[in-house]
């Protein structure tokens, strides 16, 4: 019996061999690239560069005899196939635009230590990037002009340029745009205070703006009494997030406002609604009534709360 069990793993552990050297060498090595165009910042960052990231993010790929065995060349492949993908610097857009996006990239990683990946490192300790070297990484990044960083990507741009239309958004109107119930449009609210800014809903930025009688009258808490000219506007972008996490207003899509004056807005409790779209400021809603349907059924929810308003400051709401 024991002879025998003994006999079954030493088959098994042949086949396993068998299979291991059959894997080896059907598994194809990785093939270097000819260099393209090389990445050339300063003699010291290249040879950072070179020593702690080429092994995967350039053709140049040059690995040690343990990298080249399955099953760890399989991971090493995946890796490097990912990381020529993403960056590659020897295939380098050394204009300044792209350049700069991609440093500001390094420094992130090196800084918060995400590159060179972890397991790499234990194996590869000569990859590793000391604290000298990623300041010298910074420094260098830190003085590219600054021109150059905003320019740096084309939605970058457009949202600025729409930004600044919307700024003078009424100064570019031949009228003033007229809600069907009889509220106009002004740019007044972008002096007022802000009241929130939400980055939670789709993929917008929303931010809330209170003119002084409505701030008054959130800050004493008269939820049950905010006086006739009491406005709220909110305003909506699409987001834009560029490639170090910053979110900023993209697209403009609509401005809504909400104007206290009991005696007019009778049918939507008090509060007057209006909704213009686009930079052109179309009004939402064909009939002075437009709002008993489209608007205030979502904001009766908050009718004894904060006095029809959403956007009232967290403190305030949990006091509640
Ligand atoms: C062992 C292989 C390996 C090494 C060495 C390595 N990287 Fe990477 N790197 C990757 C892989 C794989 C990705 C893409 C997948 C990911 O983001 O995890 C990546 C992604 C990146 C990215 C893009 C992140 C993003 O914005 O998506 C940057 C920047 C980067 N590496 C910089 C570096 C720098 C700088 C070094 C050298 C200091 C380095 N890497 C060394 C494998 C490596
Ligand atoms: C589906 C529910 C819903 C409808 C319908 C709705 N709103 Fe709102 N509104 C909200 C929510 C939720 C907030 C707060 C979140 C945010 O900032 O978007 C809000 C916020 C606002 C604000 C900022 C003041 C505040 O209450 O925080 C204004 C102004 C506003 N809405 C106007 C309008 C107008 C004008 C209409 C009709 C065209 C409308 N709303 C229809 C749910 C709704």
């Amino acid at each position: 019996m024991k002879k025998r069990t003994i006999k079954i793993v030493l088959i098994a552990l042949t086949g396993i061999i068998i299979l291991f050297l059959i894997l080896q060498f059907a598994d194809k090595p990785l093939e270097n690239r000819p260099v393209i165009s090389e990445v050339n910042i300063n003699p010291e960052i290249n040879a950072v560069f070179q020593r702690a990231c080429y092994n995967c993010h350039s053709n140049e790929v040059s690995l040690k005899w343990f990298d080249k065995v399955v099953p760890i060349s399989w991971i090493v492949k995946r890796d490097v196939s990912y990381a020529r993908e993403v960056m590659n610097f020897s295939e380098w857009d050394s204009t300044p635009a792209a350049e700069n996006g991609k440093l500001w990239a390094i420094l992130n990683m090196v800084k918060s230590y995400k590159m060179p990946l972890e397991n790499y490192l234990t194996v590869h300790p000569e990859a590793n990037v000391t604290d000298q070297e990623i300041a010298l990484i910074e420094g260098y990044v830190r003085a590219l002009p600054d021109e150059n960083f905003a320019k740096d990507t084309l939605r970058k741009k457009i949202s600025d340029d729409e930004f600044k239309l919307w700024r003078n958004i009424e100064h570019h109107m031949d009228s003033v745009p007229l809600s069907p119930n009889g509220i106009k449009y002004s740019d007044d609210f972008k002096n007022w205070k802000v009241l929130s800014l939400n980055t939670l809903y789709g993929e917008t930025m929303r931010v809330t703006y209170g003119n002084d009688i409505l701030v008054k009258a959130i800050e004493s808490e008269q939820f049950n009494s905010i006086p006739d000219g009491a406005i709220a506007v909110k305003a909506v972008w699409e987001q834009t997030q560029n490639k170090y996490g910053e979110i900023t207003p993209g697209k403009f899509i609509n401005v809504q406002f909400m104007v206290k004056d009991a005696k007019k807005h009778k049918d939507t409790e008090g509060w007057g609604f209006a909704k213009f779209s686009t930079q052109n400021l179309i009004p939402y809603g064909k009939t002075p009534d437009f709002a008993v349907n489209a608007c205030i059924s979502c904001h009766r929810l908050k009718a004894k709360e904060t006095g029809y308003l959403f956007n009232v400051p967290d403190k305030i709401t949990f006091k509640k």
